[in-house]
C-alpha cells in the first residue's frame, strides 16, 4: 500500500492571520464543518491562548468535529499549552501544535533569548503537552533559516520529549524547492532519532513557490505531512494552497506515489465559502478553484476537448466540485426541496429556526429571481439574518434615485436592536449614499478598507451581486457579506452586517506566529 500524506489545514490559524480575514466563531465552525466534509486530517482550528474569542473557536470546533484532529497552536510555555489543551478537552482526537523560533535572527531580535535557552525551553513545551495530550506537533519558526547544526539539536531534543510530528516551517518564503526538499531530507538524515515522528512541511508563499517547496519537501525530503490552506489564504502573499497540493498528488500519482484521505470533490464548495467569508476572492485564473480553471476559450482547445477531453484537460472539473450553473429550484419549490438541497450542498443549519428564516429568504429571493442556482442558496444561508447570533442591525428598506447628470439620493430604513431608524443621504452614487445615510445615524466612525461587487453566478446580469466590506474600528478588522439582485440593497445588507460584527464583542487579538 502507498504510503498517506497527512493535509493539515490551518486556513482558520495561518489563514486567519492575514489581515482583513479575520472570522467569527459561527463562520469558523461553518469553515470547520466544510473541511471535516473535505476530510482533511488535521484542522488547526486557531491560537486558542490569543484571545478569548480564538479560545470559544477552537473548542467549539473541537466540540462539533469528529471525523477529523482538532489542533491549536501554541508557544512553547505552559500558559498556552494549558490554554490549548482546555479548549480542545470536548475533541475526539486532539492536537496541540507548540512552537518556538529557533533563527539565529529570531532568537537574538525577537526572543532576546540564547540558543541554549530555546533549546531548554522547546524541550520542556514539548514534556509539558506531551502530559495533556499524545499527540504533539513541534514546529522551529523560521526553521529554513535556521543553523542546520543547531536545528537538529533542538529537533533531536523535542523527539526524545514525545514529539509526534516535526513541521519545519518556511515561514517567510524564501525557500527554493530543490534546496528545501534536501533540506528536510537532510534533517531527517541527520537527527538520529527521526523515524519516531512524522515530518511536515509549513511553506509560505512569498516568491509563488510555497507548493513547489512543499511538494519538494514531500518528494525529496520524504515528509509526509502538508500544512496549507484553502486558496492559500495567509499573511502576505499567503501559505501553500491546500487546493493545488492535493490535486497535484492526486493527478501526479504515478510521481508521487502517495494516498491521500480527501474528498476532492469538496474543494469548489469550501473554496467558495472561505472566499465569501473572509471577502478574498479568487482571481479567475487560480489554478483548480479560478472561474476560468476549466474554462476553454480558445477555437482549437474547445475542439479538441469536444473531441477527446484529455487533450487539454488533466483533471475533470466535477472531480473537485465544478457543477454547471444548474436550476436547483424556484418559486414552486417548497421547504421540504429547500431542506434536502441544503443538505445535499453539505450545508447545516442549528436549528429549524434556521431553516425557516432561510426558507424565507429563498422564497423572497424566489418571487423576485425565476432561476435560483446552488450559488444563491449558499450566499443566502451566509447571510446573518438567517443565523441570528449578531444581528443588531437589519436592512428594513431602502429606495434610491439616482439619474445620469444628478448627484444620487437614498432614504434607508433600519432596526438597531429595537428602534427603527430612517435616514437619507446624498452620494457620490447610489451605494455611496446608502451606506452615508445608514452611517449618519449609526456614527460608527468606522474606516472602510474594501468594498467589491460580484455576480454570484456568471453569465447573466440576473445574477445576484455578492458585495463584501471590510471595515476597520479601535484596531478591528471585518468582513460584512450581502447579496441581492439589487447591488445597492447588497450594499447595505454587507455594510450592516460588518457593523454587527464591530457591535458584537467579538473579541480578536492579532495572533503571533
Ligand atoms: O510560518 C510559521 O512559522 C508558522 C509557525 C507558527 C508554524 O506559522
Ligand atoms: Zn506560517
Amino acid at each position: 500500500m502507498a504510503d498517506k500524506l497527512i493535509i493539515f489545514d490551518t486556513t482558520l490559524r495561518d489563514g486567519e492571520q492575514s489581515p482583513g480575514a479575520s472570522m467569527t466563531k459561527d463562520e469558523k465552525l461553518r469553515i470547520a464543518r466544510q473541511l471535516e466534509r473535505l476530510r482533511v486530517d488535521v484542522i488547526e482550528a486557531g491560537f486558542a491562548a490569543s484571545s478569548n474569542g480564538d479560545f470559544e473557536a477552537v473548542k467549539a470546533i473541537a466540540d462539533h468535529v469528529k471525523e477529523s484532529t482538532v489542533c491549536s497552536l501554541a508557544r512553547a510555555n505552559d500558559r498556552d499549552i494549558s490554554r490549548a489543551a482546555e479548549a480542545l478537552k470536548g475533541a475526539a482526537r486532539s492536537r496541540i501544535h507548540t512552537f518556538i523560533a529557533t533563527s539565529a535572527l529570531h532568537m537574538e531580535k525577537k526572543l532576546r533569548m540564547t540558543p541554549d535557552q530555546v533549546h531548554e525551553q522547546a524541550k520542556l513545551a514539548v514534556r509539558f503537552a506531551r502530559n495533556l495530550t499524545g499527540d504533539v506537533e513541534f514546529s522551529p519558526e523560521d526553521g529554513y533559516r535556521s543553523d542546520p547544526d543547531f536545528l537538529c539539536r533542538v529537533l533531536e531534543a523535542v523527539i526524545a520529549e514525545g514529539a509526534t510530528t516535526i513541521n519545519i516551517p518556511d515561514t517567510v518564503g524564501y525557500a527554493i524547492p530543490e534546496l528545501y526538499g534536501n533540506f528536510i531530507g537532510e534533517l531527517r538524515e541527520r537527527v538520529p532519532n527521526s523515524d519516531k515522528a512524522v515530518w511536515s512541511v509549513h511553506c509560505h508563499n512569498d516568491l509563488g513557490m510555497a507548493v513547489a517547496n512543499s511538494l519538494a519537501g514531500v518528494k525529496i525530503g520524504g515528509a509526509r505531512q502538508v500544512e496549507c490552506t484553502i486558496n492559500g489564504l495567509g499573511e502576505r502573499a499567503g501559505n501553500c494552497s491546500l487546493e493545488e497540493v492535493v490535486m497535484a498528488v492526486k493527478t501526479r500519482r504515478d510521481y508521487f506515489g502517495l494516498e491521500l484521505g480527501i474528498d476532492a470533490t469538496q474543494i469548489v464548495p469550501i473554496s467558495r465559502l472561505v472566499a465569501q467569508t473572509t471577502g478574498f476572492v479568487v482571481q479567475p485564473n487560480k489554478a483548480v478553484v479560478g472561474a476560468n480553471a476549466f474554462a476553454h476559450a480558445s477555437g482549437i482547445h474547445q475542439d479538441g476537448v469536444l473531441k477527446a477531453r484529455d487533450t487539454y484537460e488533466i483533471m475533470r472539473a466535477e472531480d473537485v466540485g465544478w457543477s454547471a450553473n444548474k436550476i436547483v429550484l424556484g418559486k414552486l419549490s417548497g421547504r421540504n426541496a429547500f431542506k434536502q438541497r441544503l443538505q445535499e450542498l453539505g450545508i447545516e443549519l442549528e436549528s429549524e429556526t434556521e431553516v425557516n428564516a432561510a426558507f424565507a429568504k429563498f422564497k423572497e429571493l424566489a418571487d423576485r429571481k425565476s432561476d435560483i442556482f446552488d450559488e444563491d442558496i449558499v450566499a443566502l444561508v451566509m447571510d446573518e439574518s438567517v443565523t441570528t447570533e449578531h444581528e443588531h442591525y437589519r436592512l428594513l428598506a431602502l429606495s434610491q434615485r439616482s439619474e445620469m447628470g444628478e448627484r444620487p439620493h437614498a432614504k434607508v430604513a433600519f432596526a438597531a436592536g429595537t428602534l427603527e431608524h430612517h435616514a437619507e443621504s446624498d452620494g457620490n452614487g447610489p451605494v455611496d449614499a446608502s451606506l452615508k445615510a445608514i452611517e449618519s445615524k449609526v456614527q460608527s466612525g468606522a474606516e472602510m478598507l474594501l468594498y467589491s461587487v460580484n455576480a454570484i453566478t456568471s453569465g447573466s446580469t440576473e445574477s445576484q451581486g455578492e458585495v463584501t466590506v471590510r471595515l476597520q474600528h479601535g484596531g478591528r478588522v471585518v468582513n460584512g457579506v450581502g447579496a441581492d439582485p439589487d447591488i445597492v440593497v447588497a450594499s447595505a445588507k454587507a455594510y450592516l452586517a460588518a457593523l454587527n460584527k464591530l457591535h458584537s464583542k467579538m473579541e480578536r487579538v492579532a495572533a503571533q506566529g
